[in-house]
């Protein structure tokens, strides 16, 4: 199993360019299973979840081609089987979404119970429900689910009970090939969700207003082919702004969102970063400073991301002055607390383990740390370059699911940070 070795002490400084969204790419991979015809999606980026997605279609006998620059072609037509298994499901929750769109298509489907990163209890309670509403039939046999339909899925009414990216997402997906028109309430209204609305209406579909609590889907008997560029990933971009941030540094990323990333762009201004935005570009120069703590909420889109706690966490643990984090949206997710406190950070958990209060001190101590989640790995990278001394992150492969040639990347902008087999 592969290790980050990172020698703390860098500024990081240079030019990259953002990668396309993971979590909108691995929807796009299951919405594919709606069409006829062949779909292509470009700007996919090469990463673990990616594969084994690749890998899950591949398995229900879907055909896909990939050429050198990540140009996925998906060719459903040739579908041979309806089971997506627990092998494939158990690492990564998204793949769990193949299940709407099979059952839509095809009628029937046989999806695994789903795992993904360790971060408290994640049910799809809200995913079975939606399915229900549109008329479908579920049973649940040996942590499968089991879904028919008779004689196809109907358009019903949705109301989601809280905001849920991939609940929003599978239902919106269901019921394109549904008989009417379906109204989903109470939606999430994530950037990749939209991306996901956009592809679907290429393929033919007709999804109104997503990107807002309501979205209202009209039914059509077939989807066609597309082609779809996928958004650029807010997450990663948000990642590499607060790590330069962390580090007193001066970054620009190219081919970025920056609408997507409004309120983390106003907190890194907060830390004392002065930002500028240039069409898909984001300038980041600290100008030397050390950042000032940040406080917020994590809390649904346009709300800061619970997929960027953990890094703004590290960004903390050096500022100066004391910060307030409370999580919202997922139980369990401050694991890499205790690991950045043995790096010396000064953090304590409060309020059930929902509000991390952090002290900012002048510097961290480089240490063996890992993480069972994949934005927390990427925290301790963070923690690892305003270290002093060196510092290894065990379990990377977390990081891989998520982050494009993070190493290669950070080299780039200065960091010593280099790969290593586990003894
Ligand atoms: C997606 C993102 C993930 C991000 C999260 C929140 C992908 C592949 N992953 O995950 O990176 O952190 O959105 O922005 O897109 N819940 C239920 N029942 C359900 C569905 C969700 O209780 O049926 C709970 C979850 O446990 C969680 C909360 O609702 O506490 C939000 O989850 P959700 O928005 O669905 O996250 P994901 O789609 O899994």
């Amino acid at each position: 199993m592969d290790r980050l070795l990172i020698q703390g002490g860098a500024v990081l400084r240079g030019e990259l360019r953002a990668s396309g969204a993971k979590n909108s790419a691995l929807k796009m991979f299951a919405a594919a299973l709606l069409a006829d015809e062949s779909v292509t999606i470009s700007n996919v980026p090469h990463l673990r979840d990616i594969t084994t997605m690749i890998e899950l279609l591949v398995s229900l006998g879907v055909e896909v081609v990939i050429d050198e620059k990540m140009n996925i072609e998906i060719h459903a037509n040739t579908i041979k089987s309806f089971k997506a298994p627990y092998e494939l499901v158990k690492t990564m929750r998204a793949s769990f979404n193949v299940l709407g769109p099979l059952l839509a298509h095809y009628g029937q489907a046989e999806v695994s119970l789903p795992g993904g990163c360790a971060i408290g209890p994640r049910p799809v309670d809200q995913h079975l429900r939606g399915l229900e509403a549109l008329g479908a039939k579920i049973e649940m046999v040996d942590g499968y689910v089991n879904a028919t339909t008779d004689g196809g899925l109907k358009g019903g009414h949705v109301y989601f009970d809280f905001s849920t990216v991939g609940g929003t997402e599978h239902i919106m997906m269901a019921a394109c090939l549904a008989d009417g028109v379906t109204v989903m309430e109470n939606c999430a209204r994530e950037p990749e969700i939209v991306d996901l609305a956009d592809f679907l209406n290429k393929m033919g579909a007709k999804v109104e207003g997503a990107g807002t609590d309501t979205i209202t889907i009209t039914g059509v008997p077939s989807m066609h082919g597309c082609s779809h560029r996928v958004i650029a990933d807010r997450v990663e971009t948000g990642t590499y702004l607060i790590a330069a941030a962390a580090t007193g540094g001066k970054i620009k990323i190219r081919d970025a969102n920056p609408e997507h990333l409004e309120v983390v762009i106003s907190k890194l201004r907060e830390a004392g970063a002065k930002i500028t935005i240039d069409g898909s570009t984001i300038e980041l120069d600290m100008e030397g400073r050390r950042p000032k703590g940040v406080s917020l909420v994590t809390a649904p889109y346009p709300a800061f991301p619970t997929d960027l706690q953990a890094q703004i966490i590290a960004l903390n643990s050096v500022a100066e002055g004391t910060s307030t984090i409370k999580e919202t949206i997922f139980e369990n997710r401050f694991m890499h607390v205790h690991e950045m406190n043995r790096m010396g950070a000064k953090i304590r958990l409060e309020g059930n383990n929902t509000t991390a209060i952090v002290d900012g001190v002048p510097h961290l101590t480089g240490a063996p740390v890992m993480a069972n989640d994949l934005r927390a790995s990427v925290s301790l990278v963070i923690a690892g370059l305003v270290a002093q001394g060196d510092t290894i992150v065990d379990r990377i492969y977390h990081i891989d699911r998520g982050y494009e040639q993070v190493e290669e990347k950070l080299q780039n902008l200065g960091a010593n940070i280099r790969r290593v087999a586990s003894e």
